[in-house]
């Protein structure tokens, strides 16, 4: 087997200049001691993220600490910043206190950190491309005067809002591919946008001569703390290229078992591995390539040497049986069938005469209250052995640990390609929910839809669309979000909307919001304006007389600006115009009744019906001269009117008052005459009966 060691490997500039600092004020320490003040050296949390590293260091005395304020009672003792850096709370708290501090802020950082701050200075909102948790992104942003945000990658990218001035920085070891994916999406944000690609060299070079090995080779061993950022990417980098990745922190975790069949072996190093460890992986592997070719030897013999006499078959039988046997030992995964189920316990039978206890909480990774939720006698199952055997001589077993190890590669999988999962809400908690998928994830309510959710309780139960946007095996950590979908999906609506929206086209659309002067409507990828005057025919004092929040409504677009995205929408235009309906109902000539709705210099308003209105001028109110038109008549009166003009497509109506009067008087003096003539033409008949008897 060949080993072959990355380019660039191991310690960085910044890690070595930190340690040499903290030797520096070792050596302080010591010169002080001997004139007879003791001082002690303490550094802000580990220097590097490397525990054998911090182990040394511990044994020399170096004591950590998380806060400034743990020094308090430890008068004299020295402050070492490690190379991620620290914000600018920190060193007036420092100087209050009386602290003295020495700052190893790597160099690099420390220009991110004035990059940060000079940005924010200068009006722009600084977006930090990197991990939110990690301390030095925690204190870049602290740089920023709170007016900085972090995102993680370019899904988180897309939800933030748009900015005028936007400032880009990046975690140092973030991979290069995601920083440029990322402030892809950041530069659409704002319209003046300025981006620092602050990725280290060191950490670029590192990445960069992983993949080229990994390339190269049959499998990688990552030498590195598991807390370590940047060990972790280049597991990730090394991940894509289809070898078997391995990550250790020491020489003692290297499983010869990797080994088997492997003709070369790379190996690389976090920017926190010192060489020590390095050297000692490397000579733990070469130690097992021996190993391995001996026993390859002494098998090759044996299978050279004569037919196996009677106790070597006795052997080979014994094999056989090993081999039907179960490996029931702790932590192996087994297949098993469900013999018995109890109250708050499941009997698995694993075979080999051998039976085992899933109790009621290995089960399943929700809360169950029966096993019957979750299995069945005679039900195949994968159970992981927890115990071989307890105090009572019962093996334990879990069902929900085998379920997680198979979702873990399932989750992870699903994290490096962005593939979308569907998980059940199992949990409201503080924050989020809490859902099934395989393994516990959590959705923080932030990521759950697009805009604000205030009631969490409504998902519970439901199913969730959902992307891994962060994954944690040892810390046992699944972060969720729907919202990542909704907003790509979002994306790609809006685009083919640009694309295709015309004026004249009838939309669907979902009212979000409504103000005094009209309701913003979501056409499916952008909002378009309803205004208050396209709202109805007929005069409304409030949008919500016609439409309500999150209602869905059909629309007219009456209007597309392309250039400045704005949409304007009619609601009144896809109903029919009541003008429309009144050229059917009404003719020139005709007396109807209407109410007056204003009355102005000019003579008076009368609504015929809703939304047709025509005009009674001032002198056809009365057959005299008329002064005001409130003489006459006052709004809210019900007058009969005579249409003397009617032009529907113009919206127009001439009405009058006065010849609606006259005819109507004219028409009862008729009929008085006619019942008058009737009655007398009864009359007569009656005398003429009356002489003829
Ligand atoms: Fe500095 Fe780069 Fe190392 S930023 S701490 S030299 S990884």
């Amino acid at each position: 087997m060949q080993i072959i060691r990355a380019a660039a490997a191991g310690f960085c500039t910044g890690v070595r200049g930190a340690l040499k600092t903290v030797d520096q004020a070792l050596m302080d320490i010591e010169q002080k001691d001997r004139e007879g003040k003791q001082r002690l050296v303490f550094t802000l949390g580990p220097i590097v993220h490397n525990r054998l590293v911090v182990e040394r260091l511990t044994a020399r005395g170096v004591g950590v600490v998380e806060t400034v304020e743990e020094l308090l009672s430890k008068t004299g003792s020295q402050l070492v910043i490690r190379s991620h850096g620290v914000g600018p709370s920190f060193f007036r708290k420092a100087e209050e206190y009386g602290i003295q501090v020495i700052d190893a802020t790597c160099p690099l950082v420390r220009r991110v950190q004035q990059l940060a701050k000079s940005l924010s200075d200068d009006g722009y909102r600084v977006v930090i491309i990197g991990d939110p948790n990690h301390p030095e992104v925690t204190a870049v942003l602290e740089w920023t005067n709170g007016q900085g945000m972090v995102v993680a990658n370019a899904v988180e990218a897309r939800t933030i809002l748009e900015y005028p001035r936007i400032g880009i920085v990046s975690q140092t070891t973030q991979i290069e591919s995601n920083y440029l994916e990322a402030s892809s999406v950041l530069l659409r944000k704002g319209r003046e946008v300025r981006a620092f690609n602050t990725i280290c060299p060191a950490t670029r070079e590192r990445q960069e001569a992983a993949i080229a090995l990994a390339q190269t080779v049959d499998a990688i061993v990552v030498v590195g703390g598991f807390d370590s950022a940047n060990t972790r990417k280049l597991v990730e980098l090394c991940s894509t290229q289809g070898i078997p990745v391995y990550q250790v922190e020491t020489a003692s975790q290297l499983e010869p078992v990797w080994f088997e069949k492997v003709q070369r072996v790379g190996v690389t190093a976090g920017a926190s591995t010192p060489e020590w460890i390095i050297e000692e992986v490397i000579g733990k592997m070469s130690e097992i390539e021996q190993e391995g070719m001996a026993t390859e030897e002494l098998l090759e013999k044996e299978n050279l040497s004569d037919s196996p006499d009677e106790g070597e078959i006795v052997e080979t039988m014994e094999d056989q049986l090993t081999k039907e046997m179960p490996d029931l030992r702790t932590g192996n995964v087994i297949k098993g069938k469900v013999i018995l189920i109890r109250d708050d316990e499941v009997l698995v039978d694993v075979g080999g005469k051998s039976e085992g206890i899933v109790p009621l909480k290995e089960l399943s990774v929700r809360n169950i209250t029966s096993a019957l939720e979750v299995v069945k006698v005679g039900d195949d199952i994968e159970v992981l052995v927890v115990r071989a055997e307890n105090d009572e001589g019962t093996m334990i077993l879990s069902k929900r640990r085998a379920d997680q190890m198979k979702a873990w590669e399932g989750l992870e999988e699903a994290f490096q390609s962005g593939v979308e999962l569907a998980g059940e809400v199992v949990q409201v908690v503080k924050g989020g929910l809490l859902v099934d998928v395989g393994a516990r994830g959590f959705a923080p309510a932030s990521l759950i839809e697009r805009g604000y959710v205030s009631n969490l309780e409504k998902y519970l139960g439901k199913v969730l669309r959902l992307r891994v946007i962060d994954l944690d095996r040892n810390k046992n950590k699944v972060v969720l979000s729907q919202k990542a979908i909704l907003e790509e999906e979002y994306e790609e609506a809006r685009k083919e909307l640009w694309d295709t929206i015309e004026a004249g086209q009838h939309r669907k659309g979902i009212i979000r919001r409504l103000t005094n002067f009209g309701a913003f409507v979501d056409v499916g990828g952008a909002d378009g304006l309803l205004h208050i005057s396209e709202m109805s025919w007929t005069h409304i004092n409030h949008p919500s007389e016609i439409v309500q929040e999150n209602e869905e409504i059909e629309v007219l677009v009456l209007a597309v600006d392309k250039d400045k995205q704005r949409i304007s929408l009619g609601l009144k235009q896809i109903v029919r115009s009541p003008w429309e309906n009144a050229a059917e109902k009404y003719q020139i000539g005709q007396i109807v009744t209407g109410k007056v709705v204003r009355t102005v210099p000019f003579g008076a308003f009368v609504q015929i019906e809703p939304g047709v209105e025509g005009l009674v001028h001032i002198s056809q109110l009365a057959s005299y001269r008329v002064g005001r038109a409130e003489d006459v008549v006052n709004a809210g009166d019900e007058i009969p009117v005579k249409i003397l003009d009617f032009k529907p497509q113009e919206q127009r109506m001439s009405l009058s008052l006065s010849k609606a009067r006259e005819e109507m008087e004219a028409a009862d003096e008729q009929q008085i005459v006619e019942e008058y003539q009737e009655a007398k033409t009864g009359e007569d008949n009656d005398t003429d009966s009356l002489t003829t008897e």
